[in-house]
């Protein structure tokens, strides 16, 4: 397998260990391929270690046992290649919305007026027109949610690994965002990871759905979720509902299990 934004996670293991406290195994041989292109949604019950793996991806924390490629090369750091949405947003808090968003754009070395004018393309595109002068601490937690998936979509990676992105938007705003990444996903060559509690987002947007066993989380199952995204009556077909139903087993499964063992 080769080709643009081909990710290989090979048994790879993470144990977090605080300056205080125990050492929490948080993954255990978790071994994934992500193809070139490809959406793919990790579901999984709080505290299976999705956030872990998707920061192993991006080259936030090094990879002590297994090895995580990119296009065929070990990660050791993050690069702009790799564009992450954090699950709780990392926005500069000293930086105002256009700021932020044109914060990963000035690293690229594109024409002042060319990088104004992608900022403002992405700032509308989530809906943000007329809050560009706001600072975060100015915003409602979903405007700032807003802003960061501005801010990785602006400089266009290759990759998407993408924490909850829409975790705190409201329904509508949701669905909207939900069909401009897909729209994103279709024009651009872009390879997804997506991490998700929600089973029909995962779903409707991905290709594939992984999920992951309780901590220390592994690979439980892969589906694969190929269906028309543009034919939105497809939510309530009857295979799209079974898919739902099946992958919905298989979090719930582990997520009895996530509470049993810290019960
Ligand atoms: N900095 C840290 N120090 C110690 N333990 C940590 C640290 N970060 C995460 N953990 C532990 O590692 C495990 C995996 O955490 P992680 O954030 O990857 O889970 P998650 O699947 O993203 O959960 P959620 O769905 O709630 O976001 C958890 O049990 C958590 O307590
Ligand atoms: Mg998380």
């Amino acid at each position: 397998m080769d080709g643009q934004g081909q990710i290989v996670i090979e048994g790879v293991n993470h144990t977090y260990r605080p300056a205080r406290g125990r050492a929490v195994p948080a993954l255990s041989n978790v071994t994934l391929q992500v193809r070139p292109r490809e959406f793919l949604a990790l579901l999984g019950p709080s505290g299976c270690g999705k956030s872990t793996l998707l920061y192993l991806v991006g080259g936030f924390l090094p990879t002590e046992a297994g090895r995580i490629l990119v296009e065929g090369k070990p990660v050791a750091a993050p690069g702009p290649d790799r564009g992450i949405v954090f699950q709780h947003f990392a926005l500069f808090p000293w930086k105002t919305v256009r700021g932020n968003v044109l914060y990963g754009l000035e690293r690229q070395g594109l024409p002042r007026a060319e990088r104004d004018r992608r900022a403002q393309s992405f700032i509308n595109l989530v809906g943000l027109r007329g809050f560009e002068e706001s600072y975060p601490s100015q915003l409602s937690g979903g405007m700032k949610q807003r802003t960061a998936i501005a801010r990785t979509l602006a400089f266009d990676p290759s990759i998407l690994l993408m924490d909850e992105p829409f975790g705190a938007l409201d329904a509508q705003t949701r669905s909207l965002m939900q069909t401009e990444l897909l729209s994103i996903w279709q024009r651009t060559p872009k390879t997804v990871i997506f991490v998700t509690h929600d089973v029909q987002e995962a779903v409707y947007l991905a290709e594939r759905v992984a999920v992951m066993s309780s901590r220390p989380g592994q690979i439980k199952a892969i589906v694969e979720t190929k269906f028309e995204k543009r034919d939105p009556s497809i939510l309530r077909a009857k295979e799209f509902v079974e898919k739902v139903d099946h992958i919905w087993n298989l979090v719930r499964d582990e997520a009895i299990k996530a509470q049993e063992l810290s019960a």
